[in-house]
């Protein structure tokens, strides 16, 4: 049983993207593939490919701003920072402290975390606790990634998939019987494998060896993660939902990881939930990891999809294998 002080749930939320867009037909000149398999396979149309100059920490707090400004909250108030990412700018120090430069957020601890696609719904998680226990006031967390780095443009496999961007939330106490009301992470170690950037790191640092293997970019067993993501993600929504005494019929906004509508749509399916409850902007940003679950959140609640007392279900899974899924009562 944890210690709750007080509750605690979004103030404010934004995104960030780059501004070019790399579309199907652009793929088709690239690799082996077409418009036609990507969209009956993935749902994708199009994804933001990040500049030459622009890196995570960039986007990120670029997504801050924008949480930040609907939050009504200075970065100097910020007393806590947490980045979700698999693309740090370097390996150290933090992308947090680079955001927190960025922001001017002088007066906020700052930390990383590796939680893969699940990365947000694990910041979140986290910033709310830290809220609710009382020891801190104002928590940003952002999930942030620039894949376009890490995938290799000659593999047709995985190379459709995935796009950059930000997204982010500001986290601070609200009225009882809002805000987070449960959440469910977890992890399975044993199928990492399955989902990993092999070389780099301190099993294989880097060597012209691990790049002459192409080591340094996404190797995927796509159809493994996809059962497991389907599996997963209907499992986890239960679990968050049985935590608060709920069912499928009380969420009347699902915000899924953007990864794969044939994914999105089994989740739905095993749910029981109608269309209209479901986000989907997979076919305008792919999948922006870390990124995806707040980018979607944040358009869900600006296209005025998400009203105060709103019961909205955050649901992910990626590398680890992770997965994670919350449910919120949303408004302050
Ligand atoms: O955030 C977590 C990250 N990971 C994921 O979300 C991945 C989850 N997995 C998926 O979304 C799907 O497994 C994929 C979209 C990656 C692949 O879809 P699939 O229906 O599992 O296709 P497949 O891998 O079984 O491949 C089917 C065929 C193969 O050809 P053959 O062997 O049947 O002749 C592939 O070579 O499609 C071929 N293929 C392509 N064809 C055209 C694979 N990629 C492409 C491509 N264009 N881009």
């Amino acid at each position: 049983m944890t210690r709750k002080l007080r509750a605690a749930g979004i103030w404010g939320t934004g995104l960030a993207v780059p501004e070019r867009v790399l579309t199907n037909a652009d793929l088709e000149k690239m690799v082996d593939t077409s418009d036609e398999w990507i969209t009956t396979r993935t749902g994708i149309k199009e994804r933001r490919i990040a500049a030459d100059d622009e890196a995570t920490s960039d986007l990120a707090a670029a997504a801050a701003r924008h949480a930040l400004t609907e939050a009504g909250v200075r970065a100097e108030e910020l007393d806590l920072i947490i980045v979700a990412t698999v693309t740090p700018d370097v390996s150290f120090p933090a992308t947090a402290c680079l955001v927190q430069m960025k922001l001017g957020a002088a007066n906020a601890a700052t930390f990383d975390l590796s939680a893969g696609c699940s990365g947000f719904v694990y910041a979140l998680d986290m910033a709310v606790r830290a809220v609710e226990s009382g020891a801190y006031n104002r928590v940003l967390a952002v999930g942030a990634d620039i894949l376009s780095r890490i995938t290799d443009w000659t593999d047709r496999s995985t190379c459709v998939l995935f796009g950059d961007g930000a997204g982010s939330a500001v986290v601070g106490p609200v009225s009882e019987g809002r805000g987070l009301l449960a959440t469910d992470l977890g992890a399975e170690g044993a199928s990492g494998h399955l989902l990993t950037l092999p070389a780099g790191g301190s099993r294989k640092p880097a060597s012209a060896e691990t790049i002459q293997s192409r080591e340094h970019f996404i190797l995927m067993q796509g159809n493994e993660v996809f059962k497991f993501a389907v599996r997963i993600m209907g499992e986890t929504t239960q679990t968050s939902l049985k935590k608060c005494g709920m069912g499928p019929d009380d969420i009347d906004v699902f915000v899924p990881h953007q990864a794969n509508i044939r994914i999105i749509e089994a989740a739905r399916k095993r749910l029981g939930l109608p269309e209209e409850k479901v986000f989907i902007n997979v076919q305008s940003y792919g999948n922006t990891s870390a990124a995806s679950i707040p980018i979607a959140l944040d358009e869900a609640f600006r296209s005025g999809k998400i009203k105060d007392d709103d019961i909205v279900a955050l649901v992910g899974f990626g590398a680890g294998l992770t997965w994670a899924s919350a449910i919120l009562r949303w408004g302050r």
